[in-house]
């Protein structure tokens, strides 16, 4: 089927609908890891986990393997293909760590944390013309980092970051500013806690990731995760159980109101209201009474020094987009939710939590409780929606053609429990993969 027939849109009846053949097919996921994901800007990692010089993490990035070290000359951060430019064996080993040298363990070449090629057993057999200095790591083509968040790019010609975020750089922005100012109270000493939250070691900004990476794997093709990671509608019916959970803890559980934005270039927002407590700072009765005051201070300080910002960021939970394949989900904790798409029918997903760089004890062990209840792997979310997008992946098999993505299609104010962000998703898409097919051999 052409690319061009893969989506049927009738405005007159508001109909909306994609062939399931993206999900199942192998020839469009090459295309679209050439043409979508080797085209865009791609997360790589959070600053704050390579605060010190020498430090290293090592990612899976759009189907190659990379990795990200804090320069030990310049102290700033540079990404690599995690590949030896003698014969291809990976270099980096580790998820992370400090390193003063990388070598590569086949043939032991040795790279500094620059990348430049240092050390090569017997260099005299490689010929009097052999130079090392042709033979350092590769960086990747383009690498930007917007307020702590490291994306990488394989396109040379890729715009600049910040204007690929679009409109939702505001977003991010607030998130950030929020922290900034949850982190100077918590350094303050105000509340119930004593202020001696852990800051990252060297590391000043904002927000930082929290060690432990959340990894799994789902068997589904990417872009229901995608569609699932901004669905308002599943809430209810797929989440049952933790809003059981909620209530038998006396939270009140009216059902979530709230709008959905689009912010340009496939991103999109959904924020709305819940009834559960927020880290940054809404105070619930699933967090106990120990953290409530601190929780109330803490919103006023935001409300105060951030208006209205402050009170959708203390107040409203988000889950924001950035195309093709992150979201922040910022509800009952924060995390960072990056999609990989390994194969047609799999992905890898890796969560990432964050947190204010100085946060009060009783709020961070609130968090952390918050996080994996809700989205941690034996939570009382992931699992349900890991096994709701492993169901419509074997439903795309079934010889049914059609996804129907029509809901809130007449919506003046597009609801978050509506369908247009994944509408928006689908076109940006298929426009990339019709733009891509022009250029490709
Ligand atoms: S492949 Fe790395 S030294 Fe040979
Ligand atoms: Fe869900």
């Amino acid at each position: 089927m052409d690319i061009a027939d893969l989506i049927v849109e009738r405005e007159e009846e508001g109909y909306f609908a994609y062939h399931r053949s993206a999900l199942t097919s192998d020839e469009l996921h090459r295309a679209e890891i050439e043409r979508i994901f080797h085209k865009s800007w791609l997360y790589v990692a959070h600053e704050s986990e390579l605060p010190a010089r020498g430090d290293f993490v090592r990612r899976m990035v759009g189907k190659r393997p990379l990795f990200a070290v804090r320069s030990r000359t310049t102290g700033e951060v540079q990404v690599f293909a995690n590949s030896c430019t003698h014969r291809g064996a990976t270099i980096c080993r580790q998820d992370r760590g400090n390193a003063k040298t990388f070598q590569c363990f086949y043939h032991a070449w040795t790279f500094d944390s620059d990348g430049a090629l240092i050390g090569v057993p017997d260099e005299e057999t490689f010929g009097p013309t052999f130079d090392k200095s042709k033979f350092g790591l590769v960086p990747v083509p383009r690498m930007e980092s917007y307020r702590g968040l490291i994306f990488a790019s394989y396109d040379p010609e890729i715009e600049d970051l910040v204007d690929y975020l679009a409109g939702a750089r505001a977003y991010i922005d607030a998130m950030m500013d929020a922290a900034e100012v949850a982190a100077a109270f918590s350094a303050n000493g105000n509340g119930n806690g004593n202020g001696n939250g852990k800051p990252a070691d060297g590391w000043s900004g904002p927000l930082q990731v929290l060690r432990g990476t959340h990894e799994y794997a789902i068997k589904a093709n990417w872009k229901l995760l995608v569609e699932n990671s901004f669905d308002g509608y599943h809430l209810g019916p797929t989440h049952a159980t933790y809003f059981q959970f909620l209530k038998d803890q006396n939270v009140d559980v009216s059902p979530s109101t709230g709008t959905m934005k689009l912010l340009g270039k496939g991103h999109a927002v959904i924020e709305y209201s819940g009834s559960w407590g927020r880290p940054i700072a809404r105070w619930a009765e699933q967090f106990g009474d120990a953290s409530r005051e601190q929780l109330d201070a803490l919103r006023a300080k935001i409300i105060d020094e951030l208006g209205d910002t402050g009170f959708r960021m203390a107040e409203l939970n988000r889950n924001l987009f950035i195309y093709p394949n992150l979201f922040v989900m910022d509800n009952n904790a924060t995390a960072l939710r990056v999609i990989e798409p390994t194969a047609t029918d799999y992905m890898d997903v890796a969560q990432y939590e964050l947190a204010p760089r100085i946060e009060d004890p009783t709020v961070r062990k609130v968090r952390l409780e918050s996080y994996v209840t809700f989205a941690g792997p034996g939570g009382l979310a992931t699992p349900d929606d890991v096994e709701a997008l492993e169901s419509c992946q074997q439903g795309a098999s079934s010889g049914v053609e059609w996804s129907l993505l029509s809901r809130g299609y007449f919506s003046e104010e597009p609801p978050m429990s509506g369908e247009l962000q994944m509408r928006t998703f689908w076109r940006r898409w298929q426009e990339q993969l019709l733009d891509g097919a022009l250029v490709a051999p």
